[in-house]
């Protein structure tokens, strides 16, 4: 028997990451050394530790030669006093960052989700912070009324931090209905380095997020795209990878879906399922057509943004009769149906960060029944301060 109406939360650029800094939020990026620091006991002694954190005085100097090692052994800036609100110990300085750190990783914030007004607490000192954003956020979600939540791409912020997403979708997790794409933060490089430790690497990028879906039950086809029929709703989902070919450029994250995940799916539609789903749905990360930040706006550059092979995708999907594309990327929140196409586009902003127009963020709330019904389900909080600064204006 079918549910009368099958509810799919889309979701997108979550951008979780090892502390909850991002690259939208360069300034406040948590900055550590490149390597391990090795510390010589002969040297230095330990003046206080917890939670694998470890500040180190060095032996017969003065108070403020102290170093802090995180739990992992890379070396992280002491706060000045002016900057720490003048703690005049370097010790309790270096102490407070790491338990303000520590508090906010991905790692410590999986393990067991704040409550509610330890969130609370843990965001106003840090407001941008994109992992305690992604707890808020998937909280609002209501797992009562939602059926399944699938993210278009940009899971972490740069390959680290899974588990977190793990963690804040776990109600749908546990039911089989959390499906994923990757996107170009989770696959590709950035010529400047965030705080992932050891750095990332094009091969640890693409485990990781072979792991993820893993866990999530999703089969990754060799082309790169995984899909799933759901009977009781009768609707056939496709995940595919926009990042499949190699990153083109250093400075440059366009995607590109690519001939095999094309034919895969002209092989997928030959299904009796595909023909007889009530609605078939694709998600993958890249825009198909460019998007304009708002009524009045021009669409930015398109330069090292843009899904290259997007004409012929859209054709593709509009020949095997693909209702629903859904993406993310551009951390704008629109729907549309292009000129040309019988499908119907839904991009997604950033579920953590908001939308590039200047409002919040928000996810589409996408009823299924005989017909396709579609939302925009606001969050209760505001975009990250600085998101269009000038120091990462292009970056989604
Ligand atoms: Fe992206
Ligand atoms: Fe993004």
């Amino acid at each position: 028997m079918q549910k009368d109406v099958f509810v799919i939360a889309h979701v997108s650029d979550l951008h979780a990451s090892t502390f909850g800094d991002t690259f939208h939020d360069g300034a406040r990026m948590i900055r550590r050394s490149a390597k391990p620091r090795p510390v010589d006991p002969k040297k230095y002694e330990v003046v206080w530790e917890e939670a694998g954190w470890r500040v180190f005085h060095q032996r017969g100097k003065k108070a403020s030669a102290i170093i802090l090692i995180d739990p992992e052994d890379y070396e992280h800036a002491i706060p000045t006093a002016r900057k720490s609100g003048g703690v005049e110990d370097p010790v309790e300085r270096a102490a407070k960052k790491a338990c303000r750190v520590e508090a906010r990783t991905a790692r410590t914030l999986s393990k067991g989700l704040p409550s509610k007004g330890a969130l609370e607490y843990l965001a106003e000192s840090t407001p941008n912070n994109a992992n305690l954003r992604l707890i808020r956020a998937a909280r609002a979600i209501d797992p009562a009324a939602v059926d399944a939540v699938f993210i278009t791409g940009d899971l972490t912020d740069d390959g680290d931090g899974y588990e977190l997403v793990r963690e804040a979708f776990r109600p749908w997790l546990e039911r089989g209905t959390l499906f994923a794409v990757p996107g170009n933060h989770d696959l590709y490089l950035f010529p400047l380095f965030g705080s992932s430790r050891p750095r990332p690497t094009f091969e640890t990028k693409r485990a990781g997020f072979r792991a993820f879906a893993a866990e999530l039950g999703l089969v990754l086809e060799p082309s790169g795209l995984w899909h799933r029929y759901l009977p009781e709703p009768n609707i056939y989902l496709v995940g595919l990878d926009s990042c499949a070919r190699t990153q083109p450029r250093f400075f440059r994250h366009n995607g590109g879906v690519g001939e095999a995940q094309l034919l895969a799916l002209q092989e997928i539609a030959k299904r009796p399922e595909w023909t007889a789903a009530r609605h078939r749905i694709v998600g993958l990360h890249h825009h198909v057509v460019p998007l304009p930040h708002g009524v009045g706006r021009r669409a930015p550059s398109e330069i090292g943004m843009r899904l290259d092979d997007a004409p012929r995708v859209a054709k593709v999907m509009d020949e095997l009769r693909v209702d629903l594309v859904l993406h993310g990327h551009r951390h704008v929140s629109e729907e549309r149906q292009p000129a040309g196409t019988r499908f119907r586009i839904l991009a997604s902003p950033s579920l953590t960060l908001g939308c590039r127009s200047g409002d919040g963020p928000s996810y589409w709330r996408i009823s299924v029944s005989q017909h396709i019904r579609v939302e925009r389900t606001y969050l209760s909080f505001a975009p990250i301060e600085d998101a269009d600064d000038a120091v990462t204006p292009e970056i989604a």
